[in-house]
């Protein structure tokens, strides 16, 4: 199996934590989001324990909200002790009603309206990540009428290219997020804030990219940010406490993606940084990461139900789903790769070679295409595997398709964190 907490009982079912999935797609119906607990507390804790172990003190692996947001995931990571990286006052609000500690919260977004920084401001969000000048002159002058001096880093750009490890000069560094370094922009702004009387300016954050498996991108990362931060020092005698590295390590979605050591990678990219601190005759700062993908996506499936196996004589087989695009949305936009099973027949092996197609009407709404698999028929269970990321958060009722339910697994016992949405709530906001 993909995934230690995948397995097979007598029956032939596929289970997940222990639980047979058969029986879970009926007691909750099916589509249904499938998520792992124990899996995913085990996640939290690789990067936990390897922060503990090889980070300065006062690091800390950020869930990013992005990857998963529902009230059920903040109370794990903040029983896991994580902190969280939120990119818009809807993330913040879900976080905030599921009573995580906001101090541990680290505020993101390209384009923060008023509204949203008066609302983070009021809410008591640990630290703001800027990511431009028109923000901090906002942020600056909200604090000020508030009496406080708000904790920030501010977002740059590394100029990094993840895939092809080079640092190149254009490419990210035209980002629409942060100030790049090699224009001197980044020089600039944090002279700039630094200015800035209600901004407490306590590091810099990047991000390079996601689904990244090697260590190369980061420490390339890592080695742009801490000589740049020597920089600064040397010239404004400012040093960075927090260096924030972005989004975590990549996820096997498929055999033939690699299973890595997340512990071994952090334990490397500490030593790389040490190394790079004291080249630069600088203290290491406390690090941070931003995991979302690597907590949540291999603690969570989605299962579906087939409506038809339909065979184009000579061309193709298409398996038809109670599912789409509109719950699977990422390999219809980036064609993600996936592994598919005949979840009540997960002891045979799949020979049936199909294309698994969700119900909206729009020709590109695949779940995979081409995937071998037992050969289903109508009412058969459909599990797609590693779906925790990305799915949940990204899902959308186009066709008017409601959403899943989601259900949470913990010591082989299934409870519900999201129900089934109705047509009704389809059409809540219709006045
Ligand atoms: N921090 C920042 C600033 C990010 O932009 C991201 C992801 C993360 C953290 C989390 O990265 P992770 O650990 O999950 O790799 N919707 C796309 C993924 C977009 C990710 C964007 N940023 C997908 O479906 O693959």
């Amino acid at each position: 199996m993909l995934h230690d907490n995948l397995g097979v009982n007598e029956q032939g079912h596929l289970t997940i934590g222990g639980v047979d999935t058969l029986a879970l797609a009926e007691k909750y119906g099916t589509p249904l989001y499938v998520m792992d607990e124990d899996k995913l507390r085990s996640n939290c804790r690789i990067y936990t324990s390897a922060f503990a172990k090889y980070m300065p003190s006062g690091s800390m692996p950020l869930f990013a909200s992005k990857s998963l947001c529902c009230k059920r995931i903040y109370s794990v990571i903040d029983s896991e002790g994580m902190g969280t990286d939120l990119v818009s006052p809807g993330e913040l609000y879900t976080a905030s009603a599921a009573g995580f500690e906001l101090q541990k919260a680290f505020f993101h977004g390209n384009n923060k309206t008023d509204a949203d920084i008066e609302y983070a401001v009021d809410s008591g969000v640990g630290f703001f990540i800027i990511d431009n000048r028109e923000e901090a002159d906002k942020l600056n002058s909200y604090a000020a009428s508030k009496g406080i001096k708000q904790k920030a880093l501010l977002r740059l750009t590394p100029g990094i290219d993840p895939h092809t490890h080079a640092k190149i000069s254009t490419g990210k560094v035209d980002s629409k997020f942060g100030t790049a370094i090699e224009t001197g922009q980044a020089e600039q702004f944090i002279a700039y804030v630094l200015g800035l009387s209600n901004i407490d300016l306590r590091g810099y954050h990047c991000h390079i990219g996601s689904q990244i498996f090697d260590i190369a991108p980061f420490t390339d990362a890592a080695d742009i940010m801490l000589d740049f931060a020597g920089f600064i020092n040397k010239k404004y005698g400012y040093m960075c406490e927090y260096l924030n590295l972005g989004g975590g390590f990549g996820v096997r979605y498929v055999e033939s993606d690699p299973d890595i050591d997340i512990d071994a990678n952090i334990k490397a990219v500490s030593e790389h940084i040490s190394g790079r601190c004291a080249a630069n005759a600088i203290p290491v700062p406390k690090i941070l990461m931003e995991p979302g993908r690597s907590i949540v996506a291999d603690a969570g499936l989605t299962l579906y139900t087939v409506g038809s196996v339909k065979e184009i004589t000579g061309f193709k087989n298409y398996v038809s789903i109670d599912g789409a695009m509109t719950d699977h949305p990422r390999s219809a936009l980036h064609q993600s790769p996936y592994t598919v099973l005949n979840a009540g027949r997960a002891d045979v092996r799949p020979d049936y070679v199909c294309t698994v197609a969700g119900r909206c009407c729009e020709s590109g709404d695949l779940i995979q295409e081409d995937v071998k698999i037992v050969k289903p028929a109508r009412g058969d269970v459909i599990a797609v595997l590693v779906t925790g990321a990305y799915n949940h958060a990204m899902a959308m009722t186009y066709n008017k398709v409601p959403r899943p339910a989601m259900v949470f697994l913990k010591d082989g016992k299934d409870s519900l964190a999201v129900r089934r949405e109705t047509y009704a709530d389809l059409m809540a906001l219709d006045v």
